[in-house]
């Protein structure tokens, strides 16, 4: 085979260290920097994976100096660290750690933060490279991002990179989502941009792709010729925690319809990249989520709930508009389902549905391929009647892996075909355990691989997708659910409609 020469030669199976560099975190006191990020920093340096030359920057308001925010990331990623706690890992860590204290709007603090950066050139020789993440509440994006083009903290210029994490939600309709990448390509290039879906960073997301391309035995049934419909599930047992103001604002559709269903959806769907990189994938996944297209019916084909209170595995859950924070009448959606079409030649006709809720029975994230049944069965009625249709199940969390459902001989003397399944499990085939899918991204953005991110255009597909539904809901109540349920019996009816019925996962 000639190879081609515009492949990228490096070896994969080297670890990839990222230049030297340092990662400003804005909103460091925040609950996902303390659960996520800074647990993720210390993981990498554990692995090896930060190079020498690196810094962590903190940026707050509490009146703190260096010690102190260094004794809150040694806490929180002690607390939260996947992997095993080595205190000369952390020691070295520690070393590397400064704090700015200040407000989104104070021009000194920003001042200060820019010194800070030059400052670490000389003491850390970070290179003059930097990624900042936005760790923070989204109505704050634009105040920073004018506060980096104003320093000129935002350039990648004179042989350095400077890039930025924006944490999801990426606006919360397709207007705002645009102002929102317009604000943002102004002031960084279009390539230092990650915009985070984390679900992307998880092992089985990215090994649906493996699944699919790096093998021959799926790919050719993986069309509307053989399925029969898709679906994908992202289920919660949890409530809103204490997260209520922001999910009131939000709902189910946004906060999970629009960016992880979406993006799993479009990487089930979408055709082979010419090559893996991050500009043939997000080419790939941008065409699919722009083939998405929305049911006629709406009344039947999308359907919204909201918990009610009820039981879950033995202990009794509080309604939704029972919840701290909640407005008893409110009427934000904590279920939403959909049916969805794909108008390519290779999925026309296919039902894609989509569904997530909270306070399900258990929690569980998949993507269910339901095949055709034979177009011919050589038994008798009565020796197939527990056969159902083949699936294919790439289950994301927990349980990591594939399983496979087809009909095979009951042992015994009768011609008996029933249902059985076949398990791959990450967990028993690989000793290596996958790394959390915020280790994995921010390495990504440190080494500048925008693989697993998405890109505006895919963003706005996206709200293209969301916003005729939140219009068609708007001033409707959601359909009531007790919690420890599946969700509301209009979703039930919906497949039952075309004569299909959800998983139970
Ligand atoms: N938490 C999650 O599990 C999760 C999951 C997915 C996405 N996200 C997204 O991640 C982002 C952060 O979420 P979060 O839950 O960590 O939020 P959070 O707990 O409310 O933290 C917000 C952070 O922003 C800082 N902040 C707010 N206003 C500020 C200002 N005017 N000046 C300086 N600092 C200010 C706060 O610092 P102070 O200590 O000074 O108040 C705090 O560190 C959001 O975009 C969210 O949508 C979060």
């Amino acid at each position: 085979m000639i190879s081609n020469p515009l492949r990228d030669p490096r070896d994969r199976r080297l670890p990839r260290v990222p230049e030297p560099c340092a990662l400003v975190v804005f909103g460091i006191t925040g609950d996902l920097a303390r659960k996520k990020l800074l647990p993720a920093v210390y993981d990498l340096a554990n692995r090896g994976l930060l190079p020498t030359n690196f810094a962590l920057l903190g940026f707050a308001r509490r009146d703190w100096g260096d010690e102190d925010f260094a004794e809150l990331a040694r806490e929180a990623a002690r607390k939260a660290a996947r992997t095993p706690w080595r205190e000369e890992v952390w020691e070295r860590l520690a070393g590397s750690v400064r704090f700015v204290q200040g407000s989104f709007d104070d021009d000194n603090a920003f001042d200060q933060l820019a010194a800070t950066l030059g400052e670490l050139e000389g003491t850390h020789g970070i290179g003059g490279n930097a990624a900042f993440y936005l760790s923070i509440p989204p109505a704050m994006f634009p105040v920073v991002l004018k506060q980096m083009q104003r320093t000129g903290m935002a350039d990648s210029t004179s042989g350095r990179w400077r890039r930025v994490v924006v944490e999801k939600p990426f606006g919360t309709d397709l207007a705002s989502s645009r102002e929102l990448n317009e604000l943002v390509d102004s002031v960084f290039t279009a390539e230092d941009v990650f915009r985070i879906d984390h679900y992307l960073g998880k092992e089985t997301v990215q090994n649906l792709m493996a699944l699919r391309f790096a093998n021959e035995l799926f790919e050719p049934v993986w069309t509307g010729h053989h399925v029969d419909s898709v679906q994908i599930t992202m289920a919660e047992d949890v409530g809103i925690g204490g997260r209520a103001q922001f999910y009131e604002e939000t709902g189910a559709a946004r906060d999970v319809l629009q960016n992880h269903l979406l993006q799993l959806l479009a990487l089930t769907a979408m055709e082979e990249p010419v090559e893996f990189s991050a500009e043939e994938i997000r080419t790939e996944k941008l065409k699919v989520l722009r083939a998405v297209s929305l049911p006629e019916d709406l009344r039947t084909f999308a359907v919204r709930g909201q918990y009610e209170q009820g039981w879950l595995a033995g202990q009794r859950a509080t309604g939704y508009r029972q919840e701290e924070g909640v407005d008893a009448r409110s009427t934000t959606e904590t279920y939403a389902a959909v049916r969805l079409g794909v108008e390519t030649r290779r999925w026309a006709g296919v039902p894609f549905y989509l569904r997530t809720g909270k306070r399900l029975p258990r929690r569980v994230t998949e993507i269910a391929l339901v095949f055709k049944q034979a177009p011919h069965l050589p038994f008798a009625d009565t020796d197939t009647e527990e056969l159902g249709n083949n699936q294919l199940v790439v289950r994301v969390q927990p349980d990591e892996g594939v399983t496979l459902k087809f009909g095979s001989k009951v042992p015994g003397s009768v011609m008996e075909v029933r249902d059985v399944s076949m398990d791959f499990l990450y967990g028993e085939q690989f000793t290596e355990a996958s790394p959390e899918a915020y280790e994995r991204l921010l390495l990504d953005v440190l080494l500048g691989d925008a693989t697993l991110f998405p890109r505006n255009a895919e963003v706005e597909a996206s709200w293209a997708v969301i916003d005729p539904l939140e219009e068609f809901w708007a001033g409707t109540t959601p359909q009531p659910y007790r919690a420890g349920e599946w969700g509301p019996r209009a979703a039930d009816e919906m497949l039952a409609a075309e004569g299909r019925r959800w998983r139970r996962p």
